[in-house]
């Protein structure tokens, strides 16, 4: 017998060392007081504020994610690319272009899991969106067909999105057209969490960014007297990070594992003390 909801914890990207800190400091409360049942956070940021490195993912997974998703910062650290394939729980976008000819090396690492906890099982896609962005495959053609094939499956997962992208249009299109099939679809990338939180078609909960986990006073995740240089001057001075309070931001969806609807969504930030 399966309970009758799981709650879930999707958090936005995790950013440097604040970041971590706040993951360490706050997520094991968090996710024991809220009764979490599965966590996935995105971890894009976690490593200076570029990339995921092995050691920092291991410790977002000591303290409570069961996922951790990626985006356009994944592939910037060569050395983080090991990771990708060593950690079965590590993601990055799933649309990365598949190779061309025979013998051309795919991209390093998965877009894609399917998890078991507590004898409920969870689908994680993660995408990237190309508006603004990289030329990716396309990511609607890429959910379309992942969606599909778990939906027809004799007992689909519970189907979770984290769609990395900078355009609201393009994360809420995706939102709608997944609408009804899948559990969440969450966008991530832009570190400013939005208030749009909703259920769509009774059955998927949405937001267009869940925020960053990182520090309070910064610019997206930067130290803010660097990036006013950067934008008064127009000169990439590289980024300098800020050491104050942190912020743990996300949302709470609490799904019915039998019918795999979402039923409820709730916007979260816990700051740091
Ligand atoms: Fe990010
Ligand atoms: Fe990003």
């Amino acid at each position: 017998m399966k309970n009758e909801t799981v709650k879930i914890f999707l958090g936005g990207d995790v950013f440097g060392p604040v970041g971590i800190r706040s993951v360490e400091s706050l997520l094991p409360e968090f996710l024991s007081n809220e009764g979490i049942d599965f966590c996935v956070i995105n971890g894009e940021n976690a490593s200076g504020g570029i990339g995921l490195s092995e050691e920092d993912a291991h410790r977002i997974l000591a303290v409570g994610a069961d996922v951790i998703t990626g985006g356009n910062h994944t592939f910037e650290k060569r050395d983080y690319w090991p990771a990708l394939s060593e950690i079965p729980q590590m993601l990055r976008p799933a649309n990365f272009p598949e190779p061309v000819r025979n013998g051309d090396e795919p991209s390093p690492g998965r877009g894609y899991g399917v998890y078991e906890k507590n004898s409920v099982r969870y689908a994680v896609l993660n995408l990237q969106g190309r508006e603004f962005m990289t030329p990716l495959d396309c990511p609607f053609r890429t959910a379309e067909g992942l969606v599909s094939q778990w939906n027809s499956e004799e007992s689909p997962p519970i189907i979770l999105i984290d769609f990395h992208a900078e355009s609201p249009q393009e994360k809420e299109a995706l939102g709608l057209m997944l609408a009804g099939r899948v559990s969440a679809v969450v966008g991530t990338h832009t570190h400013v969490q939005t208030a749009d939180e909703r259920i769509l078609e009774d059955a998927t909960a949405y937001i267009t960014d869940l925020g960053m986990i990182g520090p309070v006073l910064s610019v997206i995740g930067a130290d803010p007297k660097f990036a006013i240089k950067r934008n008064i001057t127009q000169v990439l001075y590289r980024m300098e990070l800020p050491e104050c309070a942190g912020a743990l931001r996300g949302i709470i969806v609490s799904v019915n594992p039998e019918t795999r609807k979402a039923l409820a969504v709730k916007r979260v930030e816990v700051l740091e003390k």
